[in-house]
């Protein structure tokens, strides 16, 4: 390929992924799969890596790669980030209105904004000549911290501002010279709920709402971590700007989604009665939306109007917060009692006095396990706080114990399964009691929910209810009997029209073709997750060899841990194991792996270990070949580390290796080999 057709396809590239970036993030409206988008960057990946004398700081490739910090460094906001007055009530937001009008000596109705109040953590970006620069935490509001490198993951925040073009091809707005903008950082509900299940089960502790990881997210001093969190943005506001000017918030919101800068919806009000009428949709919608609001923003829509009302003790005139009422409440928790999961987990789960929490009958509270009552000193007859966080399970904040009056009783996990009486057990170190019976029928149709979930067999339309319906009429003991369902079947069974027949059975046959990580993240092996699934797959390559890889094997695949080897291993052995793989095979299952499709694989099971600065390619790049190649990249130097790819300025790993008579392959040596 010449060189003008390779900057004309990195170009193209870093293009396409841009537009596809604000279709996911800014119009909601993607136009590619996953797998084509990540087909793009991987693309990008390999041009920039044979050259990287290529690679901008903009390009799509750029949001991983810097180095920890020690601490955060300051920066002072050129313009103040403001604070919001709030306004509890409806008579506290027509008071403002009023307030608004007297400034403003007019008796006219006000044309407003009205916006969600976004629960996550305020932050600036700064834009030079529409290309990403550096970026800020909202601090006391006049210092924030830099956390540059971290916003840089975050997908939704643009690395380059995007330009719309008329049907001439020239831009029809400027790129400003300077943009500094504002907005929140978030994390959807259901990605909280994710992470923190996650968390719960590699034992790390959780965040309390939405709202604290995002910050805690944002605020990591490694960004490869913050980039592992599923952090998301809005933008609302601006501080100082050059080469580009607004009349007004709602004409500002629509440039910033032309911009390529993601808003959340709003409204043009003309009165302040219109705003109220925003605001009641907006409470009744407030549990629908994918992320937390905990009200709404109302801001006078005029820059001109705006700049005459000025601000007053660090808030401006022109804006307020009209909170929803507060989403706790107080109420007794009448009895403790346990439920089972997939996994044979126990879930302790208060049974509560009903209690109105934004408009949803609440009588259950997670309580998670046994060391969480205790830590909170939960007891049965205890007059508790619950509020609904991110997840949309309530929980218990705290208990009062002012209302103790001594009658409380201390709740104590049973030693049989509350479901089928089997032995509870709680393994050492681990936080939760599980269910030792494997037919618990809990745990059948816990198994059964993970199997047809979108990210493992993705069997779209077989809900719980169905589920239970399968199995209550005899149609199915395990989850390969869901192959062998007709839909002669289906159709006898509660509300099962004959198109809804038509589609389980499509959507059940249109699983038949799993990819391997999928399948083997679909068994539910204990301590299996997505990204184990995906590791299995890529080094095993086919759930034969996984089978018969033994337990010391297992443990010697990078990022497989003992425990999990070991779990991998017991399940193999299971002869139910093997019961259910013939009838999987018998149902006409096909296992695909594109991985193994990838081609050779000239590195397979090599540890390579990266230091220094490389010169021709970016240590993810080099780290992306190596993996490509089936080999595999850790962090510190061991006996085990078959080479060491020293760049310039390589330190300890380096002496470390040559201390453990590691083979140090050069840049140069390094290319080679992978060109072998
Ligand atoms: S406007 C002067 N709009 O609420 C403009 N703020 O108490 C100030 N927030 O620090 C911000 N959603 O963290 C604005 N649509 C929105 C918002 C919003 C959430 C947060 C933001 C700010 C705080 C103000």
């Amino acid at each position: 390929m010449s060189d003008t057709q390779l900057l004309q396809e990195l170009e193209t590239l870093r293009s396409d992924i841009r537009r596809h970036n604000k279709l996911y993030y800014v119009d909601d409206n993607p136009e590619v799969s996953d797998a084509e988008y990540d087909r793009l960057m991987r693309r990008l990946q390999e041009i920039e890596a044979a050259r990287p004398e290529l690679i901008t700081p903009d390009s799509p490739t750029q949001r991983v790669g810097a180095a920890p910090l020690k601490e955060f460094g300051t920066v002072t906001h050129n313009v103040p980030m403001l604070s919001l007055a709030n306004a509890m009530d409806e008579e506290e937001l027509k008071e403002f209105d009023q307030r608004v009008k007297r400034a403003l000596s007019t008796t006219a109705d006000i044309e407003y904004v009205f916006e969600p109040k976004i629960d996550g953590l305020a932050f600036e970006a700064i834009y030079e000549h529409g290309v990403f620069v550096s970026g800020s935490t909202r601090g006391d509001g006049v210092t924030g911290e830099d956390v540059t490198q971290n916003l840089k993951t975050v997908k939704a925040i643009p690395l380059r501002l995007s330009q719309e073009l008329d049907a001439d091809g020239k831009p029809t707005f400027p790129l400003p010279s300077r943009l500094e903008v504002r907005g929140e950082v978030y994390m959807d509900k259901a990605d909280f709920a994710k992470l923190n299940k996650e968390r719960e089960q590699t034992g790390e502790p959780l965040f309390a709402n939405p709202r604290n990881s995002a910050a805690g997210s944002l605020r990591q001093l490694d960004p490869t971590i913050t980039a592992k969190r599923p952090l998301k943005a809005f933008f609302y506001a601006l501080g100082q700007v050059e080469g580009i000017s607004f009349a007004s918030q709602f004409e500002m919101l629509a440039m910033f989604r032309k911009m390529g800068l993601p808003t959340a919806f709003h409204y043009r009000c003309q009165s302040i009665e219109e705003v109220l009428q925003r605001y009641h949709e907006l409470h009744e919608r407030r549990d629908s939306l994918p992320y937390e609001i905990d009200g709404s923003v109302v801001k006078v829509n005029s820059f001109q109007l705006q700049q005459e009302l000025g601000m007053i003790s660090r808030s401006p005139r022109w804006a307020i917060a009209f909170k929803f009422p507060a989403t706790q409440e107080t109420t007794t928790i009448n009895d403790i009692i346990v439920q089972v999961g997939r996994t044979g987990a126990l879930t302790p789960v208060a049974v509560l006095e009903p209690v109105n929490l934004r408009g949803v009958l609440v009588s259950r509270a997670t309580l998670h396990n046994q060391d969480e009552i205790e830590r909170k000193d939960i007891r049965i007859g205890d007059t508790a706080v619950i509020q609904r966080a991110g997840d949309v399970i309530p929980e218990v904040v705290k208990i009062i114990d002012t209302k103790r009056t001594g009658n409380e009783q201390k709740f104590v996990m049973p030693t049989q399964c509350p479901v089928c009486k089997g032995a509870v057990v709680r393994p050492a170190g681990e936080a939760v009691h599980r269910c030792t019976n494997h037919d618990c029928p809990a745990k059948q149709i816990g198994h059964l929910e993970h199997f047809v979930s979108k990210r493992a067999m993705n069997i779209d339309g077989v809900s719980s209810k169905l589920l239970e319906l399968f199995i209550d009429n005899g149609l199915i003991k395990d989850a390969a009997d869901l192959y062998s369902i007709t839909k002669a079947q289906l159709l006898p069974l509660e509300r099962m029209a004959d198109k809804s027949a038509e589609n389980v059975i499509q959507a059940i046959e249109k699983s038949k073709q799993p990819e391997l990580w999928r399948f083997i993240f679909a068994l539910g092996i204990r301590h299996v997750g997505e990204h184990t699934a995906k590791v299995l797959a890529k080094h095993f390559g086919s759930l034969d060899k996984l089978r018969q890889a033994t337990e010391a094997e297992l443990t010697t695949v990078y990022e497989i841990g003992t425990e999990v080897a070991k779990s991998v291993a017991q399940f193999f052995q299971k002869p139910e194991t093997d019961m259910l793989l013939k009838k999987f095979a018998a149902a006409g299952i096909q296992i695909v792996n594109p991985q193994s499709a990838a081609g050779a694989q000239p590195l397979a099971g090599k540890s390579f270990v990266l230091t220094g600065t490389l010169a021709t390619m970016t240590r993810d790049a080099a780290k992306e070949m190596i993996e490509k190649a089936g080999g595999r990249v850790a962090s510190s130097v061991s006996k085990n580390t078959d080479y060491v790819v020293a760049g310039s300025d390589a330190g300890s790993k380096l002496a470390k290796a040559q201390q453990l008579g590691v083979t140090v392959l050069s840049e140069e040596e390094f290319q080679a080999l992978l060109n072998e």
